[in-house]
């Protein structure tokens, strides 16, 4: 009922009486009365004026469903949000409801996790309110071999995303980091579950720093209020990566992954970088050089051999001066 209030006063945009939302809805004005002020707790400014109603003055950046919901583009993802203010892990959360039969484009964020986690066993530190930390759930009809590709999709969705909302110079880092300068701001983690080639789930975590103070930052990360210099709005950005991810998703498949691949290479900017490469037996070193049909990255080493890493860290290498 909170999320119909709110879409009156947002459509309204100027007072509407407790009466005429009471109407609206089949509820008493007591009701709705205990409803704006349960909204006001969520963060909602609401003026309440003798003999002229309500009036929403601002609504907080918060991922509710609603908040998610009004105005967003995308038609299937997002079309069911599940929202908590704490969650060990979204991920968590989204693979419990897809036990549960949760539909393909469900998506599960929470405010802050207390278990976040990245990639390769890595702890994703989520501060809350300051940062968006969500799960899609897809239940992909695409082969298995196909999926892996699924996450370079949603890398370029990100980035299309953060770029056209902010206008900062993100880039991709492989597999799926999205940095500013050598920072990371987002990373993305899948974790998928198949019975031989029927892919049962797909879950897509975005993990990104929005609003999140340089202070409470690693060194090494960064957040879009540390860049930009002001604070950003997380649900247009969240919204905005729900749609561009729709749109490739489909046309992923109506055409193939060739377009979001090829979009990928063009926001990473490794090509002909050297890099270093950890990998379980030691670190391998070479010039970046392309990104197999599988997502793995091939690397040109020094004796001449290529080598695909399918997974690991990269770090990038000064480059050597001859003089
Ligand atoms: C990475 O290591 O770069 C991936 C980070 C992914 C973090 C997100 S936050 C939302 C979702 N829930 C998690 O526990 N992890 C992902």
């Amino acid at each position: 009922m909170q999320s119909e209030i709110i879409h009156i006063l947002k459509q309204a945009q100027k007072f509407v009486s407790g009466e005429e939302i009471s109407n609206a809805l089949g509820l008493s004005r007591t009701a709705i009365w205990k409803s704006v002020n349960d909204l006001r707790e969520r963060g909602y400014a609401i003026t309440a004026v003798p003999r002229k109603g309500y009036f929403l003055e601002e609504c907080p950046d918060t991922l509710y469903p609603w908040e998610i919901q009004e105005g967003l583009k995308a038609r299937v993802f997002g079309r069911k949000v599940i929202h908590k203010d704490t969650v060990e892990s979204t991920m968590d959360l989204a693979s419990q409801y897809a036990d549960q039969g949760a539909e393909h484009g469900s998506v599960f964020c929470a405010e802050t996790q207390t278990r976040g986690r990245g990639r390769m066993g890595r702890q994703w530190v989520s501060p809350p309110g300051q940062g968006i930390y969500a799960s899609l759930l897809l239940r992909p009809e695409i082969s298995l071999t196909e999926s892996t590709k699924m996450v370079f999709l949603a890398g370029v969705a990100l980035h299309e995303a953060v770029a056209s909302v902010t206008g900062l110079d993100v880039h991709i880092k492989w597999p799926n980091d999205l940095l500013i300068g050598s920072k990371k701001l987002a990373g993305i983690l899948t974790e998928l579950r198949a019975q031989s080639d029927r892919i049962d789930r797909l879950i897509i975590g975005i993990g990104m720093n929005v609003n999140t103070p340089k202070k409470e930052l690693f060194p090494q990360a960064t957040s879009l209020s540390a860049e930009g210099g002001k604070k950003y709005f997380r649900v247009r950005l969240f919204q905005e990566f729900l749609f561009l991810c729709e749109q490739r998703y489909e046309q992923a498949l109506k055409e193939g992954f060739e377009p979001a691949l090829s979009d990928w290479k063009k926001h990473c900017r490794l090509w002909g970088e050297r890099v270093a490469v950890e990998m379980g037996q030691g670190v391998v070193e070479g010039i970046v050089s392309d990104l197999a049909d599988d997502g793995g990255l091939i690397i040109q080493l020094d004796d001449g051999r290529q080598q695909k890493i399918v997974t690991g860290d990269i770090a990038r290498l000064r480059r050597e001066h001859g003089n």
